[in-house]
Parts: structure tokens; C-alpha cells; sequence
């Protein structure tokens, strides 16, 4: 009895937003291989969102939109919130600052999907998260990654699969690569250690900085067949991202993310990812071997 009592207490709940995207099926997947995690998934549609994970005991789902006023029965039971903000919404007084409020009522705890640089940047909406959930009086994490390995087999996948060529505005800047799943173990691991790590800044990057025409090198190395890259300015990429019908907030922080690294140093490359799972995180060339399929079909 005693024991049972003491397993109930251990337990942390953690509510996973953005659960069914690349990196919150990441966050799920790693915290369910810890003991004494229980995972609420916090979804727009709960149906379909069951039926992209395994059944699991510790996995259960919660309707949730961020476009919508939340209630504060999402936060119900809940001791750990990861949020993360989707890249189509990017105003954060209208969508995150309300969430937050109501989270605050019922939980003490965040751990925030952030990026590298976010207390540089001031005009991401990143940088303004950061900045309410502290306002707020949470105990949080910072979890600020570099840049996806991943945005090779989505945002930038259809023009690689079919012209063998990225474009984008950042000229000879360098990246920070990451792999996602690497990022969804270090943020698991963080937030069953959050207190060790609690109102801290993480980042977690790899340690590769390559600027793109030096990716699509590898690329064409990799998969011998040529790739390119090819730079154009800011304001053309903006239009050229509307045109093609993204909204204007996303497509201006699309095209900040990628101009800026022209204007600054190489990224810094952070030793977190080794310190909390005692190994080296995933090269480009490992993750361009993993997902032959996807990128070159
Ligand atoms: N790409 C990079 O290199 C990079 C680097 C550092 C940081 N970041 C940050 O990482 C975040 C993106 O993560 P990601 O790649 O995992 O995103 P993603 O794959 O696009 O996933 C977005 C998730 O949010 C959910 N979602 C979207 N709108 C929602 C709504 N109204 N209500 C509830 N859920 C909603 C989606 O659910 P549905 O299944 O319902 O659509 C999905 O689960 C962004 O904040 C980005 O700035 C990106």
C-alpha cells in the first residue's frame, strides 16, 4: 500500500502541446520511455490524434486549439505543461498570453519549445513567450534548439524533390543542424529533471554549423546527384512565400530566420545535448543516410 501510495505521488503529468507536429511526437514518445511520466496529449482532434500513436497506459488525449479561449479544465491535474508555439501563429498577446493566464491557475510549471538566440531576437515570437512566462511568475525551461534537420523533409521538401534545389535568403550564413528526435530526447530528459533545471535556458544543438550551399554539397555527396542552393534577397523571398500562399506573419518569420544568420556569427555550439545524454548528437550526413526515401524519393 505503501508503495503504491508513493509511485501515485511520483507520478508527473505532463500536458504535451503541438503532440501530433515533429517535435511534440518526439516529446511523447521519449517521456513515455521514462518511469513515472504520464502523458496528456493536448490535440485539436483527439480521434485522429489516437490513431498516429501506439496504445499506451501512461498516453491519454485532451481536445485543445490555441485559437480558442482555453478553459481551465485543460490544465486539470496537470503538473508539467510543454508548450509550443505553432509556426502559423505567431501573435502572441492574442494566443499565448490568455493561455498562460489560465495555465497559471491551475499549474506552477512550463517547459517552452524556444529557439537559439530568442533573447537576441526581439522581434520573434519566441522572444515574447520567454518574456510572459517569466512576467507570469512561472517556474520554467527553455528549451532553445538550432535549426531543424527536419526542415529538409518538410517546409523545404517540395522544392528539393522536385527542382534538386533549396532557396532561401541566407546567403553564406551558417546553421546550427539539429535532428528533432535529438531534440524531443534532451527536452523529455529536462523535464523529468526539472528541477535540477528549473528557470534555466537550455540549448541544445548539434555540432555541425553548415551554411546551405555547404548542405546541398553534402547532399549531392550523399546521394550522388547534384543539389543547389540558391540565395535570393529577403524581401523578394517574402513575396515569393506569400505568392505561393503563406500567410504574412508566418512567411515574415520564415524569412527572419533565415536572412538573419548572414548578419550575425556562426551559431554557438552548446555542449547541453552530451551533458544530459552522455552522447553526441546526430550528424546532417546520418540524418541525410535515415531519410533517403523522403528527400530524394
Ligand atoms: N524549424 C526549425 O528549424 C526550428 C528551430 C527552432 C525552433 N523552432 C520552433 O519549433 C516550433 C515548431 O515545432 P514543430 O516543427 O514540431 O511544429 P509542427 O510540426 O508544425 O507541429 C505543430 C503542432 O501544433 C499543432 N497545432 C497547430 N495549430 C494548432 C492549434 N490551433 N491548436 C492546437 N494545436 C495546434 C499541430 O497539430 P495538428 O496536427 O492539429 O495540425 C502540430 O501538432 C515553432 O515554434 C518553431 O519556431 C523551429
Amino acid at each position: 500500500m505503501n508503495h503504491q501510495l508513493k509511485t501515485i505521488n511520483a507520478m508527473q503529468r505532463v500536458l504535451v502541446t503541438g503532440a501530433t507536429g515533429n517535435i511534440g511526437r518526439e516529446v511523447v514518445h521519449f517521456l513515455l520511455q521514462k518511469e513515472g511520466m504520464e502523458v496528456i496529449s493536448a490535440v485539436r482532434n483527439v480521434e485522429k490524434a489516437r490513431s498516429e500513436f501506439p496504445v499506451h497506459p501512461s498516453l491519454s488525449f485532451r481536445k485543445f486549439d490555441f485559437q480558442k479561449t482555453p478553459s481551465e479544465a485543460v490544465f486539470d491535474g496537470v503538473d508539467v505543461l510543454f508548450l509550443l508555439r505553432p509556426p502559423q501563429l505567431a501573435d502572441v498577446d492574442k494566443y499565448f498570453v490568455p493561455l498562460l493566464r489560465t495555465a497559471k491557475k491551475k499549474l506552477s510549471k512550463v517547459v517552452f519549445l524556444s529557439v537559439q538566440g530568442a533573447e537576441k531576437s526581439k522581434t520573434i515570437p519566441h522572444h515574447k513567450i520567454e518574456h510572459a512566462i517569466r512576467e507570469l511568475g512561472f517556474e520554467y525551461i527553455f528549451v532553445r534548439p538550432s535549426y531543424f534537420m527536419q526542415n529538409l523533409t518538410t517546409t523545404l521538401a517540395k522544392e528539393i524533390r522536385e527542382e534538386r534545389r533549396i532557396t532561401l535568403p541566407s546567403g553564406k550564413g551558417k546553421f546550427n543542424w539539429i535532428d528533432v528526435k535529438d531534440i524531443g530526447e534532451a527536452t523529455a530528459s529536462l523535464i523529468c529533471r526539472f528541477d535540477e533545471y528549473r528557470n534555466k535556458a537550455i540549448e541544445i544543438t548539434g555540432e555541425e554549423n553548415l551554411s546551405f550551399g555547404e548542405v546541398t554539397d553534402l547532399m549531392s555527396q550523399v546521394y550522388g546527384q547534384p543539389f543547389r542552393f540558391r540565395s535570393v534577397n529577403p524581401i523578394r523571398f517574402f513575396f515569393m512565400k506569400r505568392r505561393e500562399g503563406m500567410p504574412s506573419d508566418f512567411a515574415f518569420v520564415m524569412t527572419m530566420l533565415h536572412f538573419i544568420p548572414r548578419l550575425v556569427d556562426a551559431p554557438k555550439i552548446s555542449p547541453a545535448f552530451e551533458q544530459l545524454l552522455g552522447k553526441r548528437p546526430s550528424s546532417l550526413k546520418t540524418f541525410l543516410e535515415r531519410e533517403r526515401k523522403v528527400i530524394v524519393g
